[in-house]
Formats: structure tokens, C-alpha cells, sequence
């Protein structure tokens, strides 16, 4: 016959073996005797033998009452992890955060979680970066707690908030003579040949709308899946790049890649936070949507918009550009 055992009688049992005692056990567990001895005699009940036997005024556990405590500890011990990892879950203190990221996003997506997790000690996160095509699949499969990507696409039911701008300029080695045009007409740059991102980029997406729409049809050359290689091979003068802002930080400040003031540009476009719409978000992940709300643009400053011009003397100077076109 199957036990029907309940976590209570299991308690009580595990307080009086423990205590020796059922009144001690009564005083522990705010109960009365009364009601101590008869959870002990359901359970004894249950398991048809004896739990504990008198022994001059001393108790001790019987044989069948060694085996059920051993069973109640470990019962209790279980329910006892399943209720502290419940309440982790409940608060932000212990949680994983899961998200995954474009390849562009990589760029800021680490120090935006580094400032999240000093705030909350006992998280982990995950982070996946991949580019648009495979944040699509996560957000199909549901895999993950949040994106964050450029454009959310349409027919998936989401939830998307921007929370940055996300500039794309057009990138030249320092000594390109395209640098003496200010500013190079959107004509001008057919005859260049474009260092562009593969075909899952938003990057890429984003550039191919725009030149569509304002009818210029560019020569791209060759092709490559990240950000650093397409910025090396215009380095190297393998031709001009598309590129986020947000990706040249260090290239600017070195002088070893300069932005050119192409007509319309830069493409203003916006990072999203993004998830399935109706997503019941775990304390972590909410905290973590607050805090990009509250502080992401203000804790990521852009790399400064920066036009590099040759000077007479053969050196560059640079001047700050804020306008563009928005895409
Ligand atoms: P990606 O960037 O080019 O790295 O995919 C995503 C985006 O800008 O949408």
C-alpha cells in the first residue's frame, strides 16, 4: 500500500526525534502536545509500526522509526533548497540573466552588463552574441530572456524598446582623397568599392535600404562576418566600410580610420530591447530592462561623431557632426 505521508507529520516526527521529546518538540514548533503526538501517531499510522518506544522515561527510535527519519531529513532538506531557490527566483539577488546580442551590440552589450551585475553580486548571465539572423531564432524559439538588436522585425508578435541611437558612418583609411570632399555626394561613393558585412547583418540591411532608397547603387567587393575584419581590410585600403559608431571607439582615437562626411549620413538608427510580447520576465530580467531604461544611453556614451579632414600640411584635423539622416 502506497504512504500518504504529509510533509507536516514528517516535521513534527523529525522536531520530536530530534528533541527526544514531545514536549520540547511542541515548545519548537509553537504546537501543543496534544497535537504533536497525534501528527506522530497518524504517521506511525501510515507506515503500520511504531516510530518510538519508551525505554524507562527516556525516548528512543525504533527500527522503522531510524528509516523514516532518515527519509524525513532528506524530504525536508529538499523542500528546504526548493524554497530558498524559489525565493531567488523571486528576487534579483541570485537570478540568470540570458540574453543574446547582435555582433555590432557586442561592442557596448559587456560593459552594460558589468555595470548591471556590480549592482546585483549573485547573478550569472549568459550572453550569446550573433547577428540579426540568429537573434530572429531566438526570439522564434523563445530560448532566451531578452534581445538586444537594431530593428525589430515585423510579423513576430514583440515587445521592442528603443533605448540608444545606433549611427552607421562610413569608414576610409586616413589618407583616402575622399577625405578633401566635404561632403561626399552620395554619387561620389558609387564609384568606391564597399568592405560590407554578410547578408544576416542588420548592418548590412540597414546600408542596402538606405542606398535603395536614395537610388545609388554601390559595388560591393568583399564580404565579411564581423565588424573587426571589415575595419582591418579598410585599414588595409580593401575599399570604404559601413560600420556602427559604436564600434570605432579606438580606431578614431588612433587616427587609423576616419569617418567621412557622406551626404546623408550618418544612418541614425536605434538599438532595441527586445522579447516576445505577453513574456513573463523573471526579477532579474526585469531589473535588467529597467536598468537599460534608466541608464543604458547615459552609461554608454557614443564614441564622438568625428569627421577627419586632411590639413595642408599633409596632418588631419577633425570636427564634431551631428546631423545625418534617420533610418
Ligand atoms: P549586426 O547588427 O549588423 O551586427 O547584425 C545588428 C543591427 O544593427 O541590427
Amino acid at each position: 500500500m502506497a504512504l500518504s505521508l504529509t510533509l507536516r507529520q514528517l516535521q513534527v516526527f523529525e522536531a520530536v526525534a530530534r528533541h527526544r521529546s514531545y514536549t520540547r518538540a511542541a515548545e519548537a514548533l509553537y504546537l501543543t502536545q496534544p497535537a504533536v503526538s497525534m501528527q506522530v501517531r497518524q504517521l506511525e499510522q501510515q507506515v503500520g509500526l511504531a516510530l518510538f518506544e519508551h525505554v524507562g522515561r527516556r525516548l528512543y527510535l525504533t527500527a522503522a522509526g531510524e528509516e523514516v527519519l532518515r527519509l524525513a531529513r532528506s524530504v525536508l532538506q529538499q523542500v528546504g533548497e526548493a524554497e530558498a531557490a524559489i525565493e531567488a527566483l523571486k528576487g534579483v539577488r541570485r537570478g540568470r540573466l540570458t540574453i543574446a546580442v547582435a555582433s555590432t551590440a557586442n561592442y557596448f552589450a559587456p560593459h552594460l552588463l558589468g555595470r548591471f551585475a556590480a549592482r546585483h553580486a549573485g547573478i550569472t548571465v549568459s550572453l550569446d552574441v550573433t547577428n540579426r539572423e540568429g537573434l530572429l531564432r531566438h526570439l522564434h524559439d523563445n530560448d532566451v530572456d531578452m534581445v538586444i538588436m537594431g530593428r525589430p522585425p515585423e510579423g513576430l508578435d514583440l515587445e521592442a524598446e528603443p533605448f540608444m541611437e545606433n549611427p552607421l558612418v562610413v569608414i576610409a583609411p586616413p589618407d583616402h582623397p575622399l577625405l578633401d570632399e566635404r561632403p561626399v555626394p552620395l554619387a561620389r561613393l558609387q564609384e568606391e568599392t564597399f568592405v560590407v558585412r554578410e547578408p544576416g547583418s542588420g548592418t548590412r540591411i540597414a546600408m542596402e535600404r538606405h542606398f535603395q532608397a536614395h537610388g545609388v547603387r554601390l559595388s560591393t567587393g568583399m564580404e565579411m562576418s564581423s565588424n573587426e575584419a571589415i575595419k582591418q581590410a579598410v585599414e588595409a585600403g580593401l575599399g570604404l566600410g559601413i560600420v556602427s559608431l559604436h564600434t570605432l571607439g579606438m580606431e578614431l582615437e588612433l587616427g587609423r580610420l576616419v569617418v567621412l562626411e557622406a551626404e546623408s549620413f550618418p544612418i541614425v538608427r536605434h538599438w532595441h530591447l527586445v522579447h516576445r510580447r505577453g513574456k513573463r520576465l523573471s526579477p532579474v530580467a526585469a531589473a535588467f530592462a529597467e536598468f537599460v531604461r534608466a541608464e543604458g544611453a547615459r552609461a554608454l556614451p557614443l564614441p564622438r561623431l568625428e569627421v577627419g579632414t586632411r590639413r595642408r600640411g599633409g596632418g588631419r584635423r577633425h570636427r564634431n557632426r551631428r546631423d545625418g539622416a534617420r533610418s
